[in-house]
């Protein structure tokens, strides 16, 4: 993630309002028959990278994945999730390819609902499309002062390999843990369980950057910088932990308890099938029929003083005295709460290249000012 502040950057940029960018984000997604006001959630949920920083999964795949899963069929502009079993406090839903940007945010307020009345309130997602951040959808039970988690698999797409294996099995798998913390600084840990997810090596390769050694290795395990080698075929994108003398089984362990979680669980469709094993290994497989884990915990039902010890605990964390030289020392979420508060004052800064490919795509999103 870039933590850079809003403003200013080596790259060429230009800022927008984040209010225009979202109605017309919204707008550009009804164009694509998306009913208005699930365009506008699912603007929300998009523009939520931009926001924060998590540019990887922002406006950057408008035009590059959702315009071409919703023109293919992959997605269902008009399609109605429908629950398959109800069990009160546990719900398995079909998505049916709705829109994963704003499925996967009313699947979170269902479960909600659930755990106001159930103490717990599990929303299992088959059927499921991209959702985006995973954060951006656990972080509407903080809202609520609630416990949210949210993870997804890729459907039957195989990007990264285990440790010490041959084959590409598991997609970058999100998982994303929110609740209540600070005033308007939820904690909001939000992650792909590769070291990377895909689209951070793709928009260093769109601006021309190097990545760091630690994210991609060659078919013998070496580090690879260049980030274009990625999508040639030529590098494999690690585990979070790196390699496995450096923490790399956790990274894929925690990859396969989000495939158990939110793909075993509603019987979506999984990375590692017995097809993954018949070609070269190489990533491949289509990311149809994702499954989600969506789950609201209600801690007020367990007990009283939940908010105010979350307080004192996220508290302390800041308080935590930084290194010489370094911090300041922050908590999952709040500098992603910190940045876009600034960026709803003074705008949101894209790439010139980025601004330009959504011009073409028919965004009208008028600079604030022009930057380097
Ligand atoms: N839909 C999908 O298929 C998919 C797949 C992979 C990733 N993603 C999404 O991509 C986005 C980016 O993922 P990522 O792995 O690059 O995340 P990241 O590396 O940018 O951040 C990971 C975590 O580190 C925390 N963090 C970063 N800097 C911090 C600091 N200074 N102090 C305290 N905490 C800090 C962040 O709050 C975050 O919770 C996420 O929203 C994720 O859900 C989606």
């Amino acid at each position: 993630m870039t933590l850079a502040p809003p403003a200013a950057g080596r790259r060429e940029e230009v800022r927008v309002s984040y209010e225009v960018l979202l109605t017309e984000t919204a707008a550009f997604l009804a164009r694509l028959g998306v009913p208005a006001g699930r365009a506008r959630l699912a603007a929300e949920a998009l523009c939520y990278g931009d926001l924060t920083g998590m540019d990887s999964h922002g406006v950057f795949n408008l035009g590059r994945l959702y315009r071409p899963l919703l023109e293919s069929g992959g997605a269902d502009p008009v399609a109605e999730p429908r629950i398959r079993r109800d069990l009160g406090a546990c719900v398995l839903l079909d998505h049916r390819r709705a829109l994963g940007l704003w499925a996967a945010s009313e699947a979170m307020d269902l479960a909600v609902g659930r755990a106001a009345r159930h103490g717990i309130g599990l929303v299992s997602v088959l059927g499921g499309t991209h959702f985006g951040c995973a954060g951006v959808h656990a972080r509407r039970a903080a809202e609520r002062g609630m416990v949210g988690v949210v993870a997804s698999n890729c459907g039957g797409q195989r990007i990264a390999r285990p440790p010490l294996g041959a084959a590409a099995l598991l997609g970058t798998n999100p998982l994303s843990v929110a609740a209540p913390a600070l005033p308007g600084r939820p904690f909001v840990l939000d992650m792909s369980t590769t070291v990377v997810p895909t689209g951070r090596v793709r928009t260093a390769a769109r601006d021309g950057r190097e990545v760091p050694g630690g994210w991609l290795t060659d078919d013998a395990g070496r580090p690879v910088t260049d980030a274009a080698a990625f999508d040639r075929g030529e590098a494999w994108l690690g585990w979070l932990g790196g390699g496995p003398e450096t923490g790399g089984f956790k990274g894929f362990g925690l990859g396969l308890a989000v495939e158990l979680l939110a793909a075993l669980l509603p019987g979506a469709a999984s990375g590692p099938a017995p097809a993954a094993l018949e070609g070269d290994g190489r990533p491949g497989g289509s990311d149809d029929d994702i499954g989600f884990l969506v789950l609201a915990i209600s801690p007020g039902m367990l007990r009283d003083g939940f908010a105010e010890d979350a307080r004192r605990m996220f508290g302390t964390v800041l308080d935590c005295p930084p290194l010489p030289g370094r911090g300041p020392v922050r908590y999952p979420g709040h500098p992603e709460a910190e940045r876009a508060e600034a960026c709803r004052a003074s705008g949101v800064a894209l790439p010139a290249s980025l601004h330009a490919e959504l011009s073409g795509l028919g965004l009208r999103l008028p600079a604030l000012e022009e930057s380097r």
